[in-house]
């Protein structure tokens, strides 16, 4: 037997047993006639002592014991002298009588603790020796858990897990597609999934009921914290319902987590935004509701003062931070640097200062008199020892870049708790956005989602305005989760098609089969899906899934400790019948 317990079992009560245990050296400590060795698994560490006094020879053996090593230690569970409070082990240690090296290691290229010397690219390289450090391997235990009790809270509910595949065919909406090429068909491309959608709707029309899969996806797209080009699902699809049945339903799905994982009663409804007001007053579709600082449109009340920049404007807005009024002139043009980054894209700031007399200051006190700062001040809603922070520009862009603004002062200001959770549904997305580059609309969330029944009429004469039955469940604004009410009708199907611009031939060729389906009694269905590896990390509070992803690509899209993507062999190549142009860069 290897092992009679692990290393983070035993206790004060197992003391005076003997025991063998069985793992890797984190560390050697040689301390006057004493050597102590921690010996970790994936239960925790345990302390072996040696006594250079009544065992020399094993001591001596211990001392020369390398990071990493594997070994196995038999003796006896001792009550400490002095006993170690953060450790769950730390009553007790082994006073070892016989040790083996199972296996020697070579020193790791960092070290194996739970704040490590390695900096990303060489944790990454030996994601293997990292995944051995607790926080790394806790985070996919929390993963563990969470899949497990997803799949006992969706079985519970009459969910079944179908299986679905990962050589699909390539189709144009959303983001890029990962293509596979075919050997036995000639010029021939698979695609993997980016979701299981169209076999999930095909499981509908098969009459499954309640499906779910984990499943993985995979899209070729830019990279963020909270992207990678390889991620799982908790996709769902339900026959015979409404928006109002999925949202309480997976309510209960997101309840059943937080109570079995953290510990933690979600017993209220979560609240409910439409996407206008989202944007509005967040700036964002995905809206962080752990804090305030809403905000406001100031456009009727500040035009009109002979500031042609806000004359000239489409849209100006403002928030008001709390306590702020006391920024230095580097604390505002560190922001005006801020909101004028590319990502954030604003062309300036402008702020006014509510002074704690009830005076102001502002960037634009040579056009607004105290009054219409005061008035400015009431729209914004703030207080004495309030900043204002004001953008303008087109609606939605400069919203966007409010909403941006408001997250960054939220960090600032340390509002962002990451043990709260602030849960929250955002509907009645638009069903299209319109896109200047392309002058053409995209469907907002994919072209299955069902319009809602009181914009069907203005399909034609209003696209833009027309609003879907999507939803997505936003947590600590991030977007978890999002589905839709899905179109079961081939004619309104087909239409939709129409109005993205599809000629319907590439509808038949992208979607035939689905279009052909629905023609053979599709029930009415809808769904949803969830980034587990979002989830998993916003319940763990790290700021990248890649840290709750075993194997994570890096930021350029590459598996570093694998070495993919690489090249193949030149016969690969050729019984593919693909050939490689010269890199034009
Ligand atoms: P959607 O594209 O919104 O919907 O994806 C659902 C959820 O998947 C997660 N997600 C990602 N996680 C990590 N890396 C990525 N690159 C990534 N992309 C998406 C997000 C997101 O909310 N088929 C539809 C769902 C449906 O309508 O039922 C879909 O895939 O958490």
């Amino acid at each position: 037997m290897y092992r009679t317990h692990n290393c983070g079992e035993l206790r004060i009560a197992d003391v005076n047993k003997e025991v063998t245990l069985a793992g890797w050296v984190q560390r050697v400590r040689n301390l006057g006639g004493m050597t102590f060795v921690d010996l970790r698994d994936r239960y925790g560490i345990t302390q072996l002592v040696f006594n250079m006094e009544t065992n020399s020879d094993l001591c001596e053996s211990a001392r020369k014991l390398g990071r990493e090593f594997v070994v196995q230690a038999i003796g006896i569970v001792t009550e400490r002298s002095s006993k170690n409070k953060d450790l769950s082990t730390g009553d007790i240690e082994i006073t070892v009588n016989k040790f083996n090296i199972l296996n020697k290691s070579e020193v790791p290229p960092f070290t194996i603790e739970d704040k490590t010397d390695g900096g990303e690219d060489l944790l990454m390289k030996y994601r293997y020796l990292d995944i051995r450090r607790k926080p790394i391997i806790n985070g996919l235990l929390l993963r563990h858990k969470m899949a497990l009790e997803v799949r006992k809270y969706l079985d519970n509910q009459g969910f079944m897990e179908v299986e679905t595949p990962i050589l699909i065919n390539s189709s144009p909406e959303g983001a890029r597609d990962y293509v596979v090429p075919s050997r036995l068909h000639h010029g021939e491309f698979f695609a993997l999934p980016q979701s299981p959608q169209q076999y999930k709707q095909l499981l509908m029309v098969a009459g499954v009921d309640k499906y779910y899969q984990i499943a993985k996806c995979f899209r070729d797209e830019d990279l963020r914290a909270d992207r990678q080009p390889e991620f799982t699902q908790i996709d769902c699809e339900m026959s015979f319902v409404e928006q109002e049945d999925i949202l309480v339903l997976f309510e209960g799905l997101a309840k059943h987590l937080f109570k079995s994982v953290k510990g933690i009663d979600m017993n209220y409804q979560f609240p409910r935004m439409i996407w206008k007001d989202a944007m509005e007053q967040y700036g964002s579709d995905k809206p962080d509701i752990r804090f305030g600082m809403k905000i406001h449109n100031l456009t009727d009340i500040v035009k009109g003062h002979d500031f042609k920049v806000f004359d000239d404007a489409e849209y100006i807005c403002s928030i008001a931070v709390e306590g702020c009024a006391n920024y230095t002139r580097k604390q505002t043009d560190e922001l005006t640097d801020f909101v004028k980054r590319p990502q954030v894209g604003a062309k300036g700031l402008v702020y006014i200062k509510c002074n704690e007399d009830g005076s102001f200051k502002s960037s634009v006190d040579k056009f607004y008199t105290p009054e219409a700062l005061k008035a400015i001040a009431e729209k914004a809603e703030a207080k004495p020892g309030d900043l204002i922070l004001i953008l303008c520009g087109k609606k939605l862009p400069i919203l966007n870049a409010m909403g941006t603004l408001r997250i960054e002062m939220g960090n600032r200001l340390n509002l962002r708790d990451k043990n709260t959770f602030a849960p929250l549904w955002v509907i009645d997305f638009p069903l299209f956005e319109w896109d200047d580059e392309t002058q053409r609309f995209y469907a907002m969330h994919h072209p299955f989602t069902s319009p809602k029944k009181e914009d069907l009429e203005i399909l034609d004469s209003n696209p833009g305005e027309a609003r879907a039955n999507a939803y997505d469940l936003v947590i600590n604004g991030t977007e978890v989760g999002g589905g839709s009410i899905r179109i079961h009708d081939s004619q309104l199907q087909v239409k939709m098609f129409n109005l993205l611009g599809f000629t319907k031939e590439r509808a038949e060729s992208n979607f035939g089969c689905l279009i052909n389906a629905f023609k053979y009694g599709a029930p009415p269905h809808g769904g949803l899906a969830f980034g587990l590896d979002r989830w998993v990390s916003i319940m763990y509070g790290c700021d990248s899934i890649k840290d709750v992803i075993a194997f994570p690509k890096n930021n350029a899209a590459r598996d570093v400790m694998m070495g993919a993507p690489s090249l193949i062999a030149p016969e690969q190549l050729e019984e593919l019948s693909l050939e490689i142009t010269p890199n034009k860069e």
